[in-house]
């Protein structure tokens, strides 16, 4: 299947009422084992690389991996989508590497730390949609901001999204999808004690743009299952909390339609790789352990496709080109 508009997954997420978890990448093992999940729960999915991702794979190699993917599995809508893009520039990079999709962070000055006005938020992202509509590709923007500072992305401070500036902000750029702060984090460390989210932010915002998919990011659950092998086997996690299930599952049932999942990735391919190093001492194959790690990423990214209600509606539709789109931006500007 060809890489597909991340508008489209999404919008056939609010037409079947499930989830849809976008998953960070920076190496062939995640790719993998995230392929496999969605291809066994034939799940529809948005692969997400962040810069410092980009940076890491000198960029070509991330992009012919995801191609590899899109390949590898011609049944599977797959959106490749930058995460956090902070500027016009990095956006515009993106689309000439081929993802189908961007996000344009304009909640956080070029920096990723201090906060915008919203008249700087929407100039900055009604710039990369007109340019990245002309191509086709979905944008995503960002109001209010994440409270996490564990990652470098985040203030620091929690501003959560105040409704009527979502609507107009909507209104005011184009944008095909909303990042809504609703009090989750980046990272391993969300909460000191028993989550509470802002989960009437989604109502009011799916009240009053009953058609823009709404994202949320810091969507890591942080399962004990997998900070105990982590500890269990020599690393020092201590006090990290996530998004329960439940949690994300209300959500998606209120508006969200994007799920982004990047710590719950890094803490599976820990574990396993400091479990089979520590029972296999004598292993220097990286394949070995590797190999763990693809297999550790592959099933929490399963159980997540089959919580977030994705799996199954891979062959609901038949895939939009970016050529589609193009035309689909054209005609409603008229
Ligand atoms: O949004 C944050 C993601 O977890 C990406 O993190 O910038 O370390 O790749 P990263
Ligand atoms: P987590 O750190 O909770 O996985 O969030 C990832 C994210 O929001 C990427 O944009
Ligand atoms: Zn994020």
């Amino acid at each position: 299947m060809p890489i597909v508009p991340m508008k489209q997954i999404l919008d056939e997420a609010i037409k079947g009422e499930y989830g849809v978890g976008a998953f960070n990448v920076n190496n062939m093992e995640q790719i993998q084992g995230i392929m496999q999940a969605a291809s066994e729960t034939k799940s529809p999915l948005i692969i997400q690389a962040s810069r410092g991702a980009l940076k890491y794979t000198k960029m070509l190699y991330l992009k012919y991996l995801m191609v590899a993917a899109a390949e590898d599995n011609p049944d599977i809508p797959i959106a490749l989508h930058l995460d956090h893009g902070n500027n016009f520039e990095t956006c515009k990079q993106a689309i000439e590497l081929g993802f189908s999709s961007v996000m344009i962070d304009g909640s956080l000055k070029e920096d990723s730390k201090t906060h915008t006005t919203f008249e700087e938020n929407v100039e900055v992202t009604a710039k990369v949609v007109e340019y990245a509509h002309k191509f086709g590709v979905t944008v995503e923007g960002e109001l209010g901001t994440l409270g996490g500072i564990e990652d470098g992305v985040g203030s620091g401070s929690i501003l959560l999204t105040d409704p009527a500036d979502a609507e107009r902000f909507v209104k005011l750029t184009g944008v095909d999808a909303l990042a809504l702060a609703i009090g989750t984090s980046h990272g391993a460390y969300k909460f000191k004690q028993a989550p509470v989210l802002a989960m009437d932010i989604i109502s009011e915002v799916k009240k009053r743009l009953p058609d823009t998919p709404l994202v949320m990011h810091g969507s890591s659950s942080v399962p004990e299952s997998l900070v105990d092998i982590i500890n269990k086997y020599g690393g020092n996690i201590q006090h990290a909390m996530g998004v329960p299930i439940k949690s994300i599952q209300e959500a998606i049932k209120r508006g969200v339609k994007k799920i982004n999942v990047d710590t719950d990735g890094r803490l599976a391919i820990t574990g396993a790789i400091r479990k089979y190093m520590a029972e296999h001492p004598e292993v220097i194959d990286p394949r070995d352990y590797f190999g763990e790690a693809r297999k550790a990423v592959y099933e929490t990214v399963k159980s997540k496709m089959i919580d977030f209600g994705t799996a199954g509606h891979a062959g609901d539709y038949k895939p939009k080109t970016l050529s589609d789109m193009i035309e689909i931006y054209k005609s409603k500007q008229k």
